[in-house]
């Protein structure tokens, strides 16, 4: 007899999949979390928000060797090195070091938009010369989609971001790809599809798990506090739809972003939500919630290496069907701090 449809499968293989957006940090934190992300992913997009930021060639190659070492060696992982953009981005060091195969993408940090981005972006006249020498020389511009100005909204801060600062950028730079980091709206998701080719969007695992609720479910929770910050459920759902249409503009990139628990659990907590150890078992959970596990592969291990113009990895990975089974803190080594790893309020039915 053929099994009913409601039937899950036990197991779920899928080509190894790659992250396009992660923070691995450096020294002992980078000591503590690069094992985390290697063991779900094969290559990683490493944001280059560390103090001082990775701006030049040889800081992003030298970032890129410390990452290696802090991998254990029976894991296979490629960090992939993205350029800080400041004003005044100098266009010859970006277009070198494309050509020398250190930096995949540059990164747009509007200045004070998020943790780490002091030294960001202005105004995007500060960057025209930068962003003309990354269309010719074929590389992609990572955008944190947030304006800036305290006057808007915190929750409307992606949304008029993609009127006042996307959209004239993409006329303006006609050969750029460009993705979307982090949608965390509707809007977001509009956005991208209506430039098929050229915009690329990431979703992350916690704003496919959670509404801005959340953050405040029987007092405030700071483990659930992330930029762009989590909006309304009608914003989640279509962000579950979007990754899960199949649609090859939209690809895995979990944003984990891990502070010390002591960082986050004060009077002016970080933003960031460390995600590594429970990514891929979270976004499994998604996508079979949305009977959608079918187009898991795609998301996680086919869109991203397409619109980077990269091979599909030839490794896969295989997830049980049992309860998530991560632990609930990773401790930093060398003194007595941990980092809380995220776990949705939702239960979660894959692991490893
Ligand atoms: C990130 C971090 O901690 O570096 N935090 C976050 O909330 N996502 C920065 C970022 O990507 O915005
Ligand atoms: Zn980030």
């Amino acid at each position: 007899m053929a099994p009913p449809l409601t039937q899950q499968p036990t197991t779920l293989s899928i080509r190894r999949p790659d992250d396009w957006h992660v923070h691995l940090r450096d020294g002992p934190m980078l000591a503590a979390c690069a094992v985390h992300t290697a063991r779900q992913f094969a290559r990683g997009i490493i944001m280059p928000n560390l103090v001082p930021p990775v701006t030049k060639v040889a800081e992003a190659a030298a970032y890129r060797e410390r990452i290696r070492r802090a991998v254990p060696a029976e894991l296979e992982f490629e960090p992939l090195m993205t350029c800080y953009l400041t004003d005044g981005a100098d266009p010859a060091e970006l277009a070198r070091g494309k050509e020398e195969g250190v930096w995949v993408a540059s990164k747009l940090y509007p200045a004070h938009a998020t943790t780490n981005s002091a030294h960001g972006v202005t105004s995007m006249d500060a960057i025209a010369r930068g962003l003309e020498a990354m269309e010719k020389a074929g590389m992609p511009l990572l955008v944190h989609g947030e304006v800036t100005d305290p006057e808007v909204d915190i929750f409307d801060r992606e949304a008029v971001f993609l009127d006042k600062v996307l959209a004239p950028l993409i006329k303006r730079h006609q050969g750029l790809k460009i993705v979307l980091e982090h949608i965390t709206t509707r809007e977001g998701v509009q956005f991208v599809e209506a430039h098929p080719g050229r915009l690329g969007g990431t979703i992350t695992p916690h704003h496919l798990s959670y509404n801005r609720n959340a953050l405040f479910k029987g007092g405030i929770r700071p483990h659930f506090y992330c930029l762009p910050i989590a909006k309304r459920e009608e914003h989640r759902l279509a962000l579950r739809k979007a990754a899960t249409s199949g649609s090859p503009q939209f690809f895995l990139g979990t944003d984990t972003a891990p502070h010390t628990a002591d960082t986050k659990e004060c009077a002016c907590g970080c933003a960031g939500v460390f995600n590594a150890p429970v990514a891929m078992q979270v976004y499994a959970q998604v996508f079979m919630e949305e009977s959608a596990l079918d187009k898991l592969e795609a998301f996680a291990s086919l869109n991203g290496p397409r619109f980077y113009g990269l091979p599909a990895n030839e490794a896969r990975i295989t997830l049980q069907a049992r309860p998530l089974d991560a632990p609930e803190r990773v401790e930093v080594p060398g003194g007595n701090k941990s980092i809380v790893v995220f776990r949705p309020d939702t239960p979660v039915g894959w692991s490893f």
